[in-house]
């Protein structure tokens, strides 16, 4: 079994090539002048499974590109099996027809990754777990859930709970975690009146007096979120937490959190965020390097992905 690296979150993926005691496999993954990339693995990977780890984040092309080329230089050099660990999997919004005439990028992204010669797919917190569909090979969808929990029954437990879901799309998710937490559930109801707008109709459920506890699969511009914590301000609560896997903060997403009334914003390593949030402490990142070793080693061992998560 081994470990490679794209370029695009390489201190995730020494992380998780620590926790299983391996060294990532040298490479050399350089752009040409004008931009293409270039691929050369310089060890031999014959017979061997190898994990290769891309998030395909901003920017998000060059990243699914290079994905892909490292993925087509391991097939042709042999490699027995080649799992794609993608812990922020990018195009996964457009996972159906929103309109007519308009592409399914989850799908795309999909048949590109099987044409290659993925042979796995391990993903984190997927926008949609249907996109499991769009392939026919296994995926492995792991979860934060557990991982937020534990930080909330850390840090956050004498205070009276409530998870919101900012959005009726994230319901299963904010359940998950309030189930675990034993806190009450409510619900945003949110509109995009346009593409990157966003706009709060109705908050279902009481959250006042409570510390609300906000979880989501991504935070882009920001819009979302900030609409939702100011909402539920004015609804009374006491403070908003908010926990997000895939922390893409996009433009101004930064500075709008540092204005808003957020309490603290808890996001994952998925992206590489290091130089945005640096000095922010309104941001704290908790690693998933080692929830995606144990998937590795569980994996590479045919064991049990799912007791994970029970
Ligand atoms: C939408 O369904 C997603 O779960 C996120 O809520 C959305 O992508 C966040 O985008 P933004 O931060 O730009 O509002």
């Amino acid at each position: 079994m081994k470990i490679l690296s794209g370029t695009s979150n390489q201190k995730l993926s020494k992380d998780i090539a620590k926790q299983l005691k391996l060294k990532l496999v040298n490479t050399n993954i350089k752009r040409f002048a004008d931009g293409e990339i270039y691929i050369e693995i310089n060890e031999n990977i014959r017979g061997n499974s190898v994990f290769v780890v891309q998030s395909t984040s901003n920017p998000a092309n060059d990243n699914l590109m290079e994905l892909l080329l490292v993925i087509d230089a391991l097939k042709r050099s042999s490699a027995k099996n080649i799992t794609a660990v993608i812990p922020y999997y990018g195009y996964a919004r457009q996972d159906r027809k929103v309109a007519p005439r308009t592409s399914i990028s989850a799908k795309v992204v999909a048949n590109l990754l099987t044409n290659a010669g993925a042979s796995r797919v391990v993903t984190v917190d997927l926008h949609a777990g249907q996109i499991q569909g769009f392939f026919d090979m296994p995926v492995d969808n792991l979860f934060t859930t557990p991982l937020f929990a534990k930080y909330i029954k850390k840090k956050l437990k004498s205070k009276k709970l409530i998870c919101v879901s900012p959005d009726v799309g994230g319901v299963q998710r904010t359940r998950g975690l309030a189930t675990r937490i034993k806190a009450d559930l409510a619900i945003i109801d949110k509109r995009r009146p346009r593409a990157g707008q966003s706009k709060v109709m109705n908050i279902i459920g009481d959250v006042k007096g409570k510390t609300c506890i906000i979880v989501d699969d991504i935070i882009d511009s920001g819009g979302t979120i900030v609409n939702a914590v100011a909402a539920l301000k004015k609804a009374g609560a006491v403070d908003v937490y908010v926990f997000i896997t895939h922390a893409v903060l996009s433009g101004a997403a930064v500075d709008k959190i540092k204005e808003s009334k957020i309490k603290k914003l808890i996001i994952t390593d998925t992206i590489d965020n290091s130089k945005k949030i640096k000095n922010n402490i309104k941001i704290e990142v908790l690693s998933i390097s080692s929830l995606m070793a144990e998937a590795i080693k569980r994996i590479a061992n045919s064991n049990s992905v799912s007791d994970l998560f029970n």
